[in-house]
């Protein structure tokens, strides 16, 4: 069994890829800028849990890049087993200073970079009558709550969108499933400020942030077959949050 996990390098992305290579998949490490990270994960992987890990560059948001990928992958296993959609940016800036172009970049990747892959990757899969696609999206394509991100937030609530197009063309042979994280400590949040962690904190039943191996557990879950039954669903992963 196999499993292509974009943003890979750091983050949530890694500990995915860690969660399935433990579970004695081979991985497929996507990176865009952090290539020291990912080769340093293909090395952990490979010498830690003897599975296949191959290393692939690409940029989401260029379809060029994402064929040369697809190329990539089944030439080296002949099939993919499981794509997760995890990479995306959040470019935090004030409301009205936020361009179209910096809307247009988000969109791009977060919503059209997942858009190609599963289109392009679904495809196959329904040709091989497997697979299973797992998207990350947020809380934040639910609840709308800080207009600072209304881009982060429209591509978000956008990946829910394709979830049920996606589930309705591949079905019955691939599985389409979403989740919505709320706060995990990743890079993603070390420059918000203490106070507004603090803030968010308290609003929360557990009252803390997620650790990215927590979220990651839910993933594993969903492409396995105890989760045969479990289609088309958008499942929120935020610990409670106080309404
Ligand atoms: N952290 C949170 O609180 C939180 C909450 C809800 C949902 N999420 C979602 O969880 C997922 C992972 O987030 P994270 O917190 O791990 O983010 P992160 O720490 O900022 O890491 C982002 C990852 O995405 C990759 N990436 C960015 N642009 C890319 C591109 N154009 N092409 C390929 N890869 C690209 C980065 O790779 P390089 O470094 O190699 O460029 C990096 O591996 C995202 O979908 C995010 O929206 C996160």
């Amino acid at each position: 069994m196999n499993v292509l996990v974009t943003g890979s390098s750091r983050g949530l992305g890694k500990s995915i890829i860690l969660e399935y290579a433990k579970n004695g998949y081979d991985v497929i490490i996507n990176y865009n800028n952090s290539e020291k990270e990912a080769l340093e994960l293909k090395d952990y992987v490979e010498s830690n849990y003897k599975v296949k890990a191959l290393v692939v560059k690409c940029d989401i948001s260029k379809e060029s890049e994402i064929d040369s990928i697809i190329n990539k992958i089944y030439k080296e296993f002949g099939h993919l087993d499981i794509l997760v959609n995890n990479a995306s940016i959040a470019l935090d800036q004030d409301f009205e200073l936020k361009t179209k172009e910096d809307f247009m970049k988000t969109l791009e990747v977060n919503l059209v970079g997942t858009y190609l892959l599963s289109k392009k990757i679904g495809l196959k899969m329904k040709e091989a009558k497997n697979g299973n696609i797992i998207n990350i999206s947020s809380t934040n394509g639910l609840d709308t709550t800080y207009p600072e991100s209304i881009d982060y937030d429209a591509s978000k609530a956008g990946i829910i969108s394709l979830n049920h197009n996606l589930a309705n063309y591949f079905a019955p042979y691939v599985r389409v499933n979403t989740i919505c994280p709320g706060w995990v400590n990743t890079d993603m949040n070390k420059d918000l400020d203490k106070e507004f962690i603090d803030e968010e904190t308290s609003k929360i039943l557990l009252n803390r942030f997620a650790e990215p191996e927590e979220i990651a557990n839910l993933v594993y879950f969903l492409g396995s077959d105890k989760a045969s039954y479990i289609n088309d669903s958008i499942i929120r992963i935020d610990g409670g949050v106080r309404r």
